[in-house]
C-alpha cells in the first residue's frame, strides 16, 4: 500500500515529461531523456544562434565605422544635440581664452580626456531621452571640475611645452608671464586654496587666480577673476 502510494506520484512526472511542454522540461533538466521533446526544444535554439550569427555580423560591420564616427567630436553633438553643442562648437573655435583650444590643436579629442564606459553612456543616454541634465544659464552641463586633477593633467604622454611632469613644469613657471621671478602660480601660499580647475578652464575661460588679490601679468589669453 505504502509502496504503491510512494510509486504513483513518482511515475507521475516521468510519464508526463513528453507533453508538458519543451519549458517544463527543460526546467526540470529532463531534456534529454523523453526524444518526443528533443525536436521542438531544439529548433528554437538553432534560429536563436542564426539570429545572433547575423546580429554579431552586423555589430562587426557596424561597429569598426561606428567605432571610428564615435571617437570624432562631432559625435557627442550628433546624438545628443542641445547638450553637446557648446562643447562641440568651441572644440573647433580656435578661442584662446579656452584650454580646450590648445588641445584641439594637438588633436586631442572628447575621448582621450573622457572615458567613455558603457555605464556613464548608459546614464548619459537616459538623462538625455528623459530630458534631465543640469544645465548652467549658458548651456553648459553643470558639473565636472573634479576630474581635472594632477594626476589626469600632467600624466606622461600628454608633452606640455613647459615640462613633461607636473614637478617640471611647476619648476619652469617661476617669473612665469613676465612676472617678478617671486611668483609661481603652481607655488604660493595659496596652494591649498586652489584647485587646477580654480585656473585651468578646458572648456571655460583661464583664470589667473592670484589677481583676485594682486596685479600680476597675466599670460597670453589668460582672464582676472574679476572678468568672469
Ligand atoms: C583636454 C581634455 C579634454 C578634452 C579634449 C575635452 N574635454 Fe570635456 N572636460 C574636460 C574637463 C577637465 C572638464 C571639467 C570642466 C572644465 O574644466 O571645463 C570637462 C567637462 C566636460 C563636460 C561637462 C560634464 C562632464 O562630463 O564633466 C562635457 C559635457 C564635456 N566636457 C564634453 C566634451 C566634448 C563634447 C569634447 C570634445 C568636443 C570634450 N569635452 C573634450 C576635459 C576635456
Ligand atoms: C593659480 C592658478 C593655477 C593653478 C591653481 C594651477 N595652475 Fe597650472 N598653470 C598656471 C599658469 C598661469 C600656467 C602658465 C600658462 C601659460 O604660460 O600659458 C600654468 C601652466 C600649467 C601647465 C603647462 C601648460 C603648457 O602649455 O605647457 C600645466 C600642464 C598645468 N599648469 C597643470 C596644472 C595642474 C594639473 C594644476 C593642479 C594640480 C594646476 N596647473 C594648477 C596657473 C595655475
Ligand atoms: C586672497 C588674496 C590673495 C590671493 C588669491 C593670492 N595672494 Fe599672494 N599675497 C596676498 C597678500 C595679502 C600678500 C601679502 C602682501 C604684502 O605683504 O604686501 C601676498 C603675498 C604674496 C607673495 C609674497 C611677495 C609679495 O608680493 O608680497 C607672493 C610671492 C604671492 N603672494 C604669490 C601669490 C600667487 C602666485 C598667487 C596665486 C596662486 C597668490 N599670491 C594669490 C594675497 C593673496
Amino acid at each position: 500500500m505504502t509502496n504503491d502510494q510512494e510509486k504513483a506520484p513518482g511515475a507521475a512526472p516521468e510519464g508526463a515529461a513528453p507533453t508538458a511542454g519543451a519549458g517544463s522540461a527543460a526546467q526540470t533538466g529532463a531534456a534529454a531523456q523523453p526524444p518526443a521533446g528533443e525536436p521542438a526544444a531544439r529548433k528554437p535554439h538553432r534560429r536563436a544562434w542564426t539570429t545572433v550569427g547575423i546580429v554579431a555580423a552586423i555589430i562587426v560591420v557596424a561597429g569598426a565605422g561606428f567605432w571610428v564616427w564615435h571617437e570624432q567630436p562631432g559625435f557627442c553633438n550628433a546624438v545628443c544635440h542641445s547638450p553637446m553643442d557648446y562643447y562641440v562648437e568651441s572644440y573647433d573655435s580656435g578661442d584662446p581664452h579656452l584650454g580646450i583650444t590648445a588641445h584641439a590643436a594637438d588633436g586631442v579629442t572628447c575621448l582621450k580626456c573622457h572615458d567613455a564606459e558603457l555605464t556613464t553612456q548608459i546614464s548619459e543616454l537616459m538623462a538625455w531621452t528623459s530630458d534631465n541634465y543640469p544645465v548652467t544659464e549658458d548651456g553648459r552641463l553643470a558639473t565636472g571640475k573634479e576630474f581635472a586633477t594632477e594626476q589626469f593633467c600632467a600624466k606622461s604622454g600628454c608633452h606640455h611645452e613647459l615640462g613633461d611632469s607636473y614637478d617640471e613644469i611647476t619648476a619652469n613657471l617661476w617669473g612665469f608671464a613676465g612676472n617678478d621671478e617671486k611668483y609661481n602660480p603652481h607655488a604660493s601660499h595659496q596652494d591649498l586654496a586652489l584647485e587646477c580647475g580654480d585656473c585651468h578652464g578646458i572648456h571655460e575661460a583661464n583664470v589667473l587666480a592670484c589677481n583676485e588679490c594682486h596685479d600680476l601679468t597675466m599670460p597670453e589669453g589668460w582672464e582676472a577673476p574679476s572678468e568672469q
